[in-house]
């Protein structure tokens, strides 16, 4: 397995990941999409929803809020459950999670131990190399918001949802209704979540905001353990085919004790980052846990078919995959031509997930217009991403489309003039075939191969 390079700094060059507020050295640890990684985190989450809603016959999709009500996740357990061990250097004032700061064991053996007051933890602080920190204390990852109308009110709490799920639970049953399902069926949704992190890490790894891609499915008890096999296979495939190296993806069983306070059982599937494995996402089992909490708590009846459904739960991050597929698209090439040797980096990515599926480059000034033109005629028949470059150099531009990961570069050069052909030069191979312009055969390629990389992501 090759080890995934820390591409950071590239991908904050080529447009991909901004600091937050940068200009006035803003939120630390922020990251801000641009224009390169708004075009694929938008054809990720678009693959998604075709994998896990659009293609699944018993499911549908929802869009709740945001802004949650506090009740909802005091029913939840997360006003009780939802933290992490803190610990806090006395001596530089570095805050740590505990989990992260001592071995899996002595982490084991502190969660088991009565008086969490006594634990001592032998590590040094890594930031100043000292031993002086304070007593363990649990640490809420909940945020939080205010709605008051004015200074004077008071105070109105909301949360932020720390996950996506829960207004899909506390819809349950309007959601079933209107959708006239029986058992089994799932609700998909996309939506931005916050948690407190206490440290925030490598890059878009580890944020306080961060996007889930969730799918929650309903089904008897009697049948949760085919549908448990289904979606854990369907999440390692969805996982496994947007990558080159599958080997970097792996699955992980979670013990009794690391499992979330709504789980029964959740497999994590993690990806060999740069720094190490980190989990992207997260399948459970919930049972009835969520809809027996909220009808208790809220009095309504949760049920279908007279009984509380179980839920099986897929999780992903939408930042940790794209940072995985990214880390494991990046290739550094050798290539040689006519002059020797260069060097080329290129973002290997499922064509589908490029930002620009097709870029239309004039090969020189003069041509300008006409590659205007064939960019303009493609834009009315292809329905995928295209996008025209402007350049002076041929040569930069392939370079610049290799590095964001352009699946097809159209080349428009003095032939385009005389007979409509126009060149199509393949990122990874950069093999280059001719095609006419004229009776859409150039966009009877392009739709056929775009169409062929969906039925391979269809069929998973
Ligand atoms: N509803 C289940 C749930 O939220 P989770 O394991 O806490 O499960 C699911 O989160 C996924 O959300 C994780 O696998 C990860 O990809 C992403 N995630 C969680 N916390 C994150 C954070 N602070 N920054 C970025 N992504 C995060």
């Amino acid at each position: 397995m090759n080890e995934a390079k820390d591409i950071t700094s590239y991908l904050k060059h080529y447009g991909f990941f901004f600091p937050s507020a940068e200009i006035y050295q803003g939120l630390a640890k922020s990251w801000d999409c641009g224009p390169n990684s708004t075009e694929l985190k938008r054809k990720l989450k678009d693959l998604w929803w075709k994998c896990f809603v659009t293609f699944q016959p018993y499911n549908v999709g929802s869009d709740s809020l945001i802004l949650t009500h506090p009740r909802v996740l005091e029913a939840s357990g997360h006003l009780k459950n939802f933290y992490d061990w803190l610990v806090e250097c006395s001596n530089c004032q570095k805050r740590h999670r505990l989990d992260k700061l001592i071995t899996a064991e002595e982490f084991t053996s502190f969660l088991a131990q009565e008086n969490k007051q006594e634990f001592s933890i032998s590590q040094n602080c890594p930031s100043c190399d000292k031993n002086k920190f304070t007593n363990p204390r649990q640490f809420n990852l909940l945020l939080s918001s205010d709605l008051q109308i004015t200074n004077q009110e008071k105070k109105n709490l909301v949360y932020l949802r720390p996950e996506t799920c829960q207004g899909i639970f506390i819809n349950f049953s309007a959601i079933q209704i209107s959708i006239r399902k029986k058992l089994p069926f799932g609700v998909g949704q996309i939506g931005k979540s916050f948690r407190n992190e206490i440290t925030l890490h490598h890059g878009i790894f580890r944020t306080r905001e961060f996007e889930q891609m969730e799918l929650e499915f309903f089904c008897s008890l009697e049948e949760k353990e085919k549908w448990w096999e289904y979606w854990n296979q369907k999440a390692w495939n969805f996982l496994t085919s947007l990558l080159n190296d599958k080997n970097k993806a792996q699955k992980k069983a979670l013990d009794q004790e690391e499992l979330p306070h709504y789980a029964k059982k959740t497999t994590d599937l993690y990806f060999q980052y740069h720094f190490g494995p980190g989990e992207l996402c997260s399948i459970s089992d919930r049972g009835d846990y969520d809809l027996k909490n909220h009808s208790e708590k809220s009095g309504e009846k949760l049920k279908v078919e007279g009984i509380t459904p179980h839920v099986i739960e897929v999780s992903f991050g939408v930042e940790r995959l794209m940072l995985a597929i990214l880390e494991d698209a990046y290739q550094e090439e050798t290539i040689e031509n006519s002059k020797g040797e260069k060097k080329r980096e290129v973002l290997k990515l499922y064509p589908l997930l490029a930002p620009y599926f097709v870029a239309v480059i004039p090969w020189k000034k003069s041509l300008r217009e006409k590659a205007k033109q064939i960019y303009q005629k493609l834009l009315t028949e292809i329905n995928f991403s295209v996008i025209y470059e402007e350049t002076d150099s041929i040569g930069k531009s392939y370079h610049y489309q290799d590095a964001i990961g352009t699946y097809y570069c159209l080349t428009v050069d003095d032939q385009t003039l005389n007979d409509e052909t126009i060149t199509v030069r393949e990122r990874d191979s950069r093999e280059q075939l001719r095609f006419s312009c004229q009776e859409q055969e150039l966009s009877q390629f392009l739709n056929q191969k775009y169409q062929e990389c969906w039925k391979k992501l269809i069929k998973i």
